[in-house]
């Protein structure tokens, strides 16, 4: 076929012409998916390893997450919480039980769940801590991604990131990612939270050195700080575990969740703690319009019972070192390093040979959708209802990029 008979360049020129160019997609233009496949407006058909960075986590359309948007699409879809719907306390509950936690916040987007963790840190510290008015600080890690807005970016170490987007909102301490002693020498007596990704999503699936999550718990616990776990990337399932810092047998004060919380259907996030920390909020300090809606709630309960039958978590464990054995073949060919956590990989490419975005244009080409981070790393993020033979095959198709 030449290229004027098939619909993706054109398709790519609309999209370019008529949005602001905040992202780079691959030039893949996606019209239907199910499970871990997606298919083009030309009938091509992908291989999902991104997973829309871990917010498809149950794939493409679970049939349960479908049936239940349906089911609630023909009842009731949005009252605000101006009122509370017949959703609501269950998704609560429920999210509560699995993350071991009395209380829920619901809210939409990741970020807004970051926003929602800042806020909760500041004012318990200044209500519970005692700390003088003002004077809060959160220590945060270098590398980190938590979001967009401007006081998350305030605290970014990507110029791409936070450059031209000040003034910057104050009260953040960055330290390297970890690092133990750097972090327990930036808190002092007007620290609120040490605020941390368990594994550094975007930065390239960095894992932090076995002991730093127990050793950060601890210090928080010994100076009075909350933890907090952004766990919106690297939670429900995807690491092998429901959270990242089960690993390391870690409990945070507050989880932050977002992504396939929402089933890949619709935005869903959540602030997860116990009583002393989310209770330090009376009506009218927080909400937003959306956050907690009946369809959301409907979708994102679903999500909570998937989670809770450990299914997906340990699919993740063992397709996982699947994974990890076929990627770690392919050191030395092309690869100089591998991280592997569950199903999520970080991958750095020899950049003598091409970039992560050179790569993953090369994957896309064999069927396989993949995106690039930083410089030569691509991250691996497939649905976690991928196949041992779809895994082999990612891995084939990635050997061959390398290869050529
Ligand atoms: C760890 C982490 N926190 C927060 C966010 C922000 O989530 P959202 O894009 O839904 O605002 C992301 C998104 O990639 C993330 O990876």
């Amino acid at each position: 076929m030449v290229d004027d008979i098939l619909r993706t360049p054109g398709a790519v020129r609309d999209a370019e012409r008529w949005t602001a160019h905040n992202y780079h997609p691959l030039p893949v233009v996606i019209s239907s998916a199910e499970g871990a496949w997606l298919t083009d407006v030309d009938g091509k058909r992908y291989l999902d390893c991104l997973a829309g960075y871990s917010a498809l986590n149950f794939g493409h359309r679970h049939p349960q997450l479908i049936s239940a948007a349906h089911a609630q699409l023909d009842r009731l879809t949005l009252t605000s919480r101006a009122f509370i719907h017949d959703q609501f306390a269950d998704f609560c509950r429920e999210l509560a039980e699995l993350c071991g936690k009395d209380l829920v916040l619901p809210m939409n987007t990741g970020a807004e769940a970051v926003e929602t963790g800042i806020k909760v840190a500041r004012k318990w510290g200044y209500q519970v801590k005692g700390v003088p008015a003002g004077q809060a600080n959160i220590v945060v890690a270098e590398g980190n991604f938590h979001g967009r807005t401007t006081t998350i970016v305030s605290f970014s170490t990507d110029e791409d990131a936070r450059a031209d987007f000040g003034p910057y909102t104050p009260g953040f301490t960055v330290v390297p990612y970890g690092d133990l002693d750097a972090l327990t020498a930036a808190i002092d007596e007007n620290t609120v939270a040490v605020l941390l990704e368990p594994i550094q999503g975007e930065q390239g699936v960095v894992v932090p050195p076995e002991g730093y999550l127990p050793g950060v718990r601890q210090v928080c616990t010994d100076r009075n700080v909350l933890f907090i776990a952004d766990e919106i990337q690297s939670g429900l399932g995807r690491t092998g575990a429901t959270f990242a810092c089960d690993h390391e047998g870690v409990v945070p004060d507050m989880y932050l969740l977002g992504k396939a919380l929402g089933g890949g259907i619709v935005p869903v996030s959540a602030v997860a703690a116990n009583a002393d920390v989310l209770g330090v909020l009376k009506p009218g300090q927080h909400g937003s319009t959306f956050g907690g809606n009946p369809l959301a709630c409907a979708v994102a309960v679903e999500v909570v019972r998937l989670l809770a039958t450990g299914e997906f978590q340990r699919r993740s464990a063992e397709l996982g070192e699947r994974l990890r054995a076929g990627l770690e073949g392919l050191v030395g060919k092309g690869l100089v390093g591998v991280r592997v956590r569950g199903l999520w990989a970080g991958l750095d490419i020899d950049p003598t040979l091409m970039s992560g975005r050179e790569a993953c244009e090369r994957l896309a080409a064999r069927g396989v959708l993949a995106k690039d981070t930083h410089g030569s790393t691509i991250r691996l993020a497939p649905p976690l209802v991928i196949t041992e033979a779809e895994i082999d095959l990612a891995v084939a198709a990635l050997a061959e990029v390398l290869a050529a």
